[in-house]
């Protein structure tokens, strides 16, 4: 043997136990079972680029089962359904007329409380309407289930009794009244807004 017949032979048995112990060691990996990340880290090239896109959350778009209604519309199911303080009571979609539900805790109490939510920079209804009986306009509170029940300086009924039409909450909100200083644009019944859940059909 020559010089170069040793040298081609030993090259060539070199490279042949470098490629079975890379093979070797890529089965003992897998069989290990090596997660992308650890393969990542152990890559000297980051040749798995970790994507950057958040996942789309599935889960809450299919959440979002709320309805629509109106404050005025959702006023009197709820008043129809007996004002419950607990528990849920039953209106309907205005849009596809599907069964909904909703609780005074979560959808009514905040007609009176939130901000924003009659018209675009109207003050909540209980800015004016506070829990304190020496500042609450017109003698009335809607800061609570309480208050609402307690009626106004005028009106001790605001809800007839449980006949809507005839109430006078239904009248102060219908012919613009109330919200206090509610820009004639505002519909009747108020702005269309989301609330309760639809129920599930069985
Ligand atoms: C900017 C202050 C202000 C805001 C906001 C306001 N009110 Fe009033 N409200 C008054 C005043 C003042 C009176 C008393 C007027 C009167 O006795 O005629 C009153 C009276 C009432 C009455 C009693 C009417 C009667 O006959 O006794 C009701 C019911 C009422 N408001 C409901 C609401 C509701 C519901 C909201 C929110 C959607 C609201 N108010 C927002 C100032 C306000």
């Amino acid at each position: 043997m020559n010089d170069f017949k040793k040298l081609f032979y030993g090259v060539l048995a070199v490279f042949v136990l470098v490629l079975l112990l890379w093979v070797g060691w890529m089965g003992f990996l897998s069989d290990r079972g090596v997660d992308a990340a650890r393969l990542e880290a152990l890559t000297p090239i980051p040749t798995l680029i970790p994507a950057t896109l958040p996942a789309p959350d599935y889960a809450a778009a299919a959440a979002d089962v709320r309805c629509e209604t109106t404050p005025v519309d959702l006023l009197g199911a709820w008043v129809a359904a007996g004002a419950p303080e607990e528990g849920a009571f039953p209106f309907t979609d205005l849009a596809t007329g599907e069964a909904c539900q909703a609780t005074f805790a979560k959808d009514v109490m905040r007609l009176f409380s939130e901000a924003n939510l009659w018209y675009s920079g109207a003050p909540s209804c209980t800015t004016c309407h506070t829990s304190d009986p020496a500042t609450a306009q017109g003698g009335l509170s809607l800061s609570s289930y309480a208050g609402l029940m307690a009626g106004s300086a005028n009106t001790a009924d605001l809800f007839a009794g449980g006949n809507w039409e005839a109430s006078r909450m239904r009248e102060v909100l219908v012919t613009g009244y109330m919200p206090l200083g509610r820009p004639p644009d505002v519909p009747p019944n108020g702005p269309v807004i989301l609330a309760g859940e639809r129920v599930a059909e069985e």
